[in-house]
């Protein structure tokens, strides 16, 4: 199973998150704070900071941690209030 995460595609084992597929590749972060533009990725991992948000099908503010990767799903990494368009 694969979804793509930006131009790359990210191998996922069936009920694994989101979070826990880009982890798995190497991504530390994915999403910008609003106001400073700091990066952040996972930290408490189970859906109470909102640290892991990311863009899935076009809908932003998904949390990676609590969101099932779906095969052929199109998650991008979020700017800010969530604008998709990072470069990854
Ligand atoms: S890592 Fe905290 S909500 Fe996802």
């Amino acid at each position: 199973m694969r979804f793509s995460f930006g131009d790359r595609e990210i191998e996922v084992e069936p009920g694994q998150s989101i979070g826990a597929a880009l982890i798995a590749a190497g991504y530390r972060s994915w999403r910008t704070t609003r106001g400073e533009g700091a990066p952040r990725g996972v930290f408490c991992g189970i859906g109470v900071c909102f640290d892991c948000l990311v863009v899935v099908n076009g809908r932003p503010n998904q949390r990676a941690c609590l969101t099932d990767a779906r095969p052929g799903d199109r998650i991008e990494p979020q700017e800010g209030a969530g604008r998709a368009g990072l470069a990854c």
